[in-house]
């Protein structure tokens, strides 16, 4: 367990975790409009390790201009420190190794959730488990009964930092996730009163029942969290955004179901929920990450709290606690 107090320390430790190595080219990727309250943390904690640093300025991280490209293509790790959508920073990943670290959360969420080894060793043997299944099935006493078979896509690892060539991931935010085979996502997930729904980021009031068939949702129903909720899917006349896409489960040994609460939206990511200890991590959308060709204008998570997770009919959560000895913490 890392005793960082402060937040220099705290970003050494991380880049610590992160290998990042003398002579290492690092860029810290950032935009005019995001905060900037941490450029100087990472460039100084990079520059400690004796790595040769960039700090790269951009007007919309989302569609890279082209003459960044060269600069980050080449980076050996990318700090991105406004969570960059666009697709190339995969493809650096992919192709030339680059590691890439997104950091957003607030500090005080940075320091309750600083990742540590122990948490990798977790998340890695739930990416064994998730590999190896061939189904997975999901129930909850609020009338989710859900199933999907798997194999078809690898999984995505999440531990906090990023020590693997080409690996990319999230300060904080330890969990797991898979995409289930094209098609044969089944049955019902009930989102219930007090789970989240990203990136909206709120906690629902009432119910939503989600019926879905051959991997899609095809009825939304419920109060008005499901009228809302069928809303902002209807807005983008896409048949996509209905898609089930990544599903999994949170490991994040300090993570808080409340932390949304304590926070304007704007202040926040929501690693808290998303990564949160024992949860079932429903989503909705695009498979592209996994390595599927569906693109979406809109990607849902929404975690839900008190499920039962089953790979192969074996418990991995069940009413929300983490069963395998070798993920739980
Ligand atoms: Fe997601």
């Amino acid at each position: 367990m890392s005793d960082a107090k402060t937040l220099p320390a705290q970003w050494r430790h991380v880049l610590g975790l992160c290998k990042v190595r003398p002579g290492e080219k690092v860029v810290v990727l950032d935009s005019f409009a995001g905060s900037g309250r941490y450029k100087r943390f990472a460039v100084e904690a990079a520059e400690e390790l004796g790595a040769d640093v960039a700090y790269l300025q951009v007007g919309d991280p989302n569609h890279l201009p082209e003459s960044a490209v060269p600069t980050l293509s080449k980076a050996d790790m990318i700090i991105d420190l406004v969570f960059a959508h666009d697709t190339r920073i995969r493809a650096f990943g992919r192709d030339n190794g680059t590691r890439t670290l997104v950091v957003l959360e607030p500090p005080e969420i940075l320091a309750r959730m600083l990742p540590n080894e122990a948490d990798k060793s977790r998340v890695q043997a739930a990416h064994r488990a998730i590999r190896a299944a061939g189904t997975m099935r999901v129930t909850a006493p609020t009338g989710t009964d859900f199933s999907v078979r798997l194999g078809e896509f690898g999984g995505n690892a999440q531990w906090g930092f990023t020590d693997e060539a080409g690996h990319w991931d999230q300060w904080p935010g330890a969990f797991i996730t898979t995409y289930g085979n094209e098609g044969t996502a089944e049955g019902t997930i009930v989102v219930d009163a007090g789970d989240m729904v990203f990136p909206t980021k709120e906690y629902v009031r009432d119910p939503i029942s989600l019926r879905i068939e051959g991997g899609y949702i095809r009825a939304i129903e419920g109060g008005a969290d499901a009228k809302a909720m069928k809303a902002l899917l209807d807005r983008y006349d896409d048949p996509e955004v209905f898609a089930v896409s990544h599903l999994g489960w949170g490991l994040s040994r300090n993570s808080r179901w409340d932390a949304l609460s304590w926070y304007d939206k704007a202040a926040i990511e929501g690693q808290d929920g998303r990564g949160f200890y024992g949860n079932f991590l429903f989503s909705t959308g695009p498979n592209l990450s996994g390595g599927g060709t569906r693109r979406a204008p809109l990607h849902l998570d929404i975690p839900l709290r008190g499920c039962s997770v089953f790979l192969d009919n074996q418990a991995m959560v069940l009413d929300g606690a983490v069963i395998p000895a070798d993920q739980r913490v």
